[in-house]
């Protein structure tokens, strides 16, 4: 069933496995984003497409997908402007409450959250210092995320058992040894550790980095060796940030980093850069984590608020509405990592 009013913004429906559905190309059908037979006159035909599974879907419904039936985030580039929040959607927001942070973390609609990570709460092992910002205990069910300061020198082994692992470097340059093999690494780059294969990092820089595993919450485990061996079927493991290769929508941009093309099936990491601007209030079917690389401003989640600046850690539940207002003139960066993996620009 779908309840879509009509926009260019995709549409939920709930499939059922083994189920056959005609999806609308012509846009004109009433009862979007299945056809309704209005095509008749044209050259359109719908795509009837069979379920493989039940599972909730964004089907397209502006028409301009390359992945149709589904919404590949093609409605974003249709108007000049990235959809911001209108003035109707701002006034309805007017009586939101201001939450602010208690012991560093400020806990909005629906479980969602912006934390600003401090030294005090970091594990300390050798030339290495981390503690979790998204746990379990945070309310997240697919993902996990961890920041860890390293200085000059070279880590213990490290692993989350038995999940994907995704580094994002925000500061600094070095080397990550996978399993025993190298690969230099600097800022604005994210790299993919397959399960079952121990990482440890190689520096004389002090590093700041975020690591992810998913799909399952585990502890980081630390050791001072390793057993593990790098699976050599998948060799590419390091992207970093090229603005000629990053997608542009309107007056943003974002590039997926780690994603399929490195192996990773379940997880995608992204960056993006965002302008002075208030988004539209919007859900993804993915859970969610941001990190502000640079730039500041306000994360509104439906009746509540709260600020956001350089450094902080935002969590974001699936389905969770929210709107991310940079008030920098400056704009803001931001790195996000979210499963199940898909395109950042895929919202409803
Ligand atoms: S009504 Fe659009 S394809 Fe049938």
């Amino acid at each position: 069933m779908s309840n879509h009013t009509v926009t260019n913004k995709p549409c939920l429906v709930t499939l059922e496995e083994g189920k056959k559905y005609a999806w609308c190309t012509c846009k004109r059908s009433k009862g979007q984003p299945f056809c309704d037979g209005s095509h008749k006159g044209t050259d359109h035909r719908p795509m009837v497409f069979k379920a493989e599974k039940s599972e909730d879907v964004l089907l397209c419904a502006c028409k301009a997908t390359r992945s149709g039936p589904y919404c590949d985030g093609s409605h974003n580039n249709l108007e000049d402007e990235y959809a911001e929040a209108s003035p109707e959607e701002i006034k309805s927001m007017e009586g939101s409450v201001f939450v602010d942070q208690i012991d560093g973390k400020a806990v909005l609609d629906g479980g969602a959250y912006v934390m600003t990570p401090v030294e005090t709460g970091d594990n300390v092992t050798g030339n290495l210092r981390y503690q979790p910002v998204i746990t379990k205990e945070d309310g997240a069910t697919k993902l996990s995320l961890h920041r860890l300061l390293v200085s000059p020198g070279t880590t213990p082994w490290l692993e989350y058992k038995d999940v994907d692992t995704v580094l994002y470097f925000v500061s600094g340059a070095g080397q990550v040894d996978i399993a025993g093999v190298l690969f230099d690494v600097n800022k604005e780059a994210g790299i993919y550790i397959k399960p079952g294969e121990s990482f440890r990092i190689i520096t004389d820089q002090d590093m700041v980095i975020y690591a992810t595993a998913c799909p399952m919450l585990t502890e980081l485990t630390v050791s001072n060796g390793h057993n593990s061996s790098f699976d050599k079927n998948q060799v590419e493991r390091y992207v970093a940030f090229d603005m000629a290769t990053a997608n542009v929508m309107a007056n943003r941009f974002y590039q997926e980093l780690v994603d399929t093309k490195v192996g990773s099936m379940e997880v995608t990491q992204f960056i993006g850069q965002i302008p002075k601007s208030r988004a539209a209030m919007h859900r993804h079917l993915y859970e969610e984590a941001i990190v502000i690389l640079t730039g500041y401003g306000r994360m509104w989640t439906g009746t509540k608020y709260t600020d956001v600046k350089t450094g902080d850690v935002l969590f974001l539940p699936h389905r969770q509405g929210h709107s991310l207002e940079c008030t920098d003139e400056g704009g803001m960066m931001l790195m996000g990592v979210f499963y199940p993996s898909g395109s950042p620009a895929i919202n409803y």
